[in-house]
């Protein structure tokens, strides 16, 4: 499917119609982190295949619905269930949901995902705010003719993880039983775990955590000049960091196991946002 701009627009209008409202937070939720959509006040819930042009989940732990309502007095949509390269999508697909979030209107982006942990210093269980990420493989969402709507052809990244987000973050980790850290994700594209040469490397080069989703949203996000707050759960210590193998089981477990304090400390931050800077 060529993704124009109708295309987005489209899928656009059809979810307003259905929230009755404009959203002003966008949201999407990592492995084992859809909990958070439970919290959501006064719930309008619209599943994927539903939606006009959308993409369909097809992982474990990741729901499928996009949820519309209320969190911390913030109008928000909040999908449940994300898509990623591994799944057979082309990067350039991978741009619908931010896309679909800009023409609804939002502010601003939290996204959040499960992530190996590469720096030692770095628990199980802790949380890291993503700083700036580190992509060196494959194509970007991006690629393809240029939407003049949505931005220009060549854009900035140095601020794609937004500052003033990022310091609403670090203030809410004072109020929060979780360790917060903040630091570079490294993406890799999956399905499979990676080597555990392949994290000395990601070492070498400066990543603190790995995962397999959400800078594909950021430079969409950055494309189309929305604001970006990224959080990464811990889930375990990337491979070879430890003497024994990663499991995907383990990932939704931990990210289950916090998924409490993880909900408190995000509501937290929607609630101070300074959506009228934004
Ligand atoms: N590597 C890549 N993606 C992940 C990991 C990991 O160790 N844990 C959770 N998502």
């Amino acid at each position: 499917m060529e993704l124009t701009f109708e295309k987005y627009k489209e899928a656009a209008e059809f979810l307003l119609e259905r929230a009755g409202f404009q959203p002003e937070i966008g949201i999407i939720l990592g492995s084992g982190l859809g909990h958070f959509a439970e919290e959501i006040e006064n719930p309008v819930e619209v599943r994927y295949e539903e939606i006009p042009n959308f993409l369909r989940s097809t992982v474990e732990g990741h729901a499928g619905k996009m949820v519309f309502g209320t969190v911390s007095g913030r109008k928000v949509a909040c999908m449940s269930g994300r898509f990623h390269y591994y799944e057979g999508y082309d990067f350039e697909e991978l741009s619908l949901p931010i896309r679909v979030f800009k023409l609804l209107g939002v502010k601003c982006c939290i996204l959040t995902n499960a992530a190996g942990a590469v720096n030692i210093h770095y628990e199980v269980g802790d949380i890291m705010i993503i700083r700036d990420h580190i992509k060196l493989m494959g194509g970007s969402p991006m690629r393809g003719k240029n939407i003049d709507e949505f931005g220009e052809r060549f854009f900035d990244m140095t601020r794609a993880y937004t500052p003033e987000l990022r310091e609403v973050a670090k203030r809410c980790a004072k109020k929060t039983e979780l360790n917060i850290h903040e630091g570079v994700y490294f993406y890799m594209p999956g399905p499979q775990f990676e080597t555990p040469a392949e994290i000395k490397a990601i070492c070498i080069l400066g990543g603190d955590a790995v995962g397999m989703s959400t800078v594909t949203e950021t430079i969409t996000a950055a494309h189309c000049n929305l604001p970006v707050l990224a959080l990464s759960v811990m889930t375990n210590m990337a491979a070879g960091v430890l003497p024994k193998p990663v499991s995907g089981a383990e990932v939704v477990e931990i990210a289950n196991s916090i998924e409490k304090p993880f909900t408190l400390y995000v509501k937290d931050i929607i609630k101070n946002i300074p959506l009228e800077k934004m």
